[in-house]
């Protein structure tokens, strides 16, 4: 039996229903069952509550073969290294309390990067906790989410205009989360693996954004064009809304890595997916659109 953390989330909606299609048996951990599509419902063991309360893991992991981790985005949490070293003991120590044999997280690509990088550092950190388990460990390691672009729908739509903190004429890394449920699926359908290890895992092309918004462009049948933010502006908008300079400096440090090239050394020895940045904008984000 397979147990599985955010069930309803982009990546694990979709790895459950994977794991279902295989064969796997499944057990879900879920805060609100209600939250789960109808069909996934009938067919998986569900433990309600939240995957860092000790108790809610005691429930669901007795007699697991394998764990799929994941931590939920927080960018409102007070520290990001706080937010995810609490989930990450919790899971260490239930790992241990209960012998499970094989865990496959969600981390992030540029393990190994030498200053901080805010959020992506939180990620690192969550994966040296996961590791103490003792469980043999993939930390499934992708770097930028083209999901996070639905996010400018809105802009785009109104204004013709998508913004990111990165050099126009910088490729950037990028993975469409489908590819990140299936590599954690394959993992979790074939534990013959040991120890542990990170799996970088990255979408076939490196665009520019402007690259992206030629593509954008041509798919949505309009123009659309990319405008770069500061890192600092986007800091100074966050201080004006309120944001501590904890969560500030989580999400600039990010960024900045991120213009830095920090996804860039796991280029070479990435597993590259299957969905390209045209492919997804035809099937993901015009649909959206
Ligand atoms: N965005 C990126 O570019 C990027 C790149 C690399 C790695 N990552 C990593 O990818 C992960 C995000 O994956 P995703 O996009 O699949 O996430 P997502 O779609 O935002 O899903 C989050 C899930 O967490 C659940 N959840 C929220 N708060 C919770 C809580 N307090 N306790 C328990 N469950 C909670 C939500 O379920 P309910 O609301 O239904 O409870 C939902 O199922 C993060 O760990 C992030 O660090 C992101």
């Amino acid at each position: 039996m397979i147990v599985v953390t955010t069930p309803t989330g982009q990546i694990g909606r979709r790895l459950v229903h994977r794991l279902r299609t295989g064969g796997s048996k499944v057990k879900v951990v879920v805060r609100n069952a209600g939250r789960l599509d109808d069909d996934v419902r009938e067919q998986v063991d569900v433990v309600e509550g939240s995957h860092d309360d000790p108790a809610v893991l005691d429930a669901a992991l007795p007699g697991a073969e394998a764990l799929f981790w994941l931590v939920p985005p927080n960018p409102a949490a007070a520290s990001a290294e706080a937010h995810y070293l609490a989930f990450a003991r919790a899971g260490r120590e239930a790992v241990r309390r209960h012998a499970v044999g094989h865990v496959v997280a969600v981390s992030s690509a540029g393990h190994g990067w030498p200053r901080p990088a805010g959020v992506l550092s939180a990620a690192f950190a969550m994966d040296a906790e996961l590791r103490k388990s003792g469980a043999a460990y993939r930390a499934v390691s992708p770097p930028f989410y083209l999901e996070n672009l639905l996010g400018q729908l809105p802009a785009i739509r109104e204004r013709g205009v998508f913004t990111l903190t990165c050099a126009a004429d910088q490729p950037l890394a990028t993975i469409a989360t489908r590819d990140v449920a299936d590599t954690a699926a394959g993992l979790l359908a074939d534990l013959s693996w040991t120890g542990q290890a990170e799996v970088p895992v990255f979408g076939p092309d490196r665009l520019t954004p402007d690259g992206m918004a030629e593509v954008l462009s041509e798919e949505l049948g309009r123009t659309v064009r990319y405008d770069r933010v500061a890192v600092a502006d986007f800091a100074a908008m966050r201080r004006s809304q309120g944001a501590s300079e904890r969560v500030v400096a989580d999400a600039a440090e990010m960024f900045a890595a991120q213009d830095e090239g920090i996804y860039d050394r796991d280029w070479a020895s990435a597993t590259i997916t299957a969905t390209s940045f045209r492919t997804w904008c035809r099937e993901v984000l015009r649909p959206a659109f």
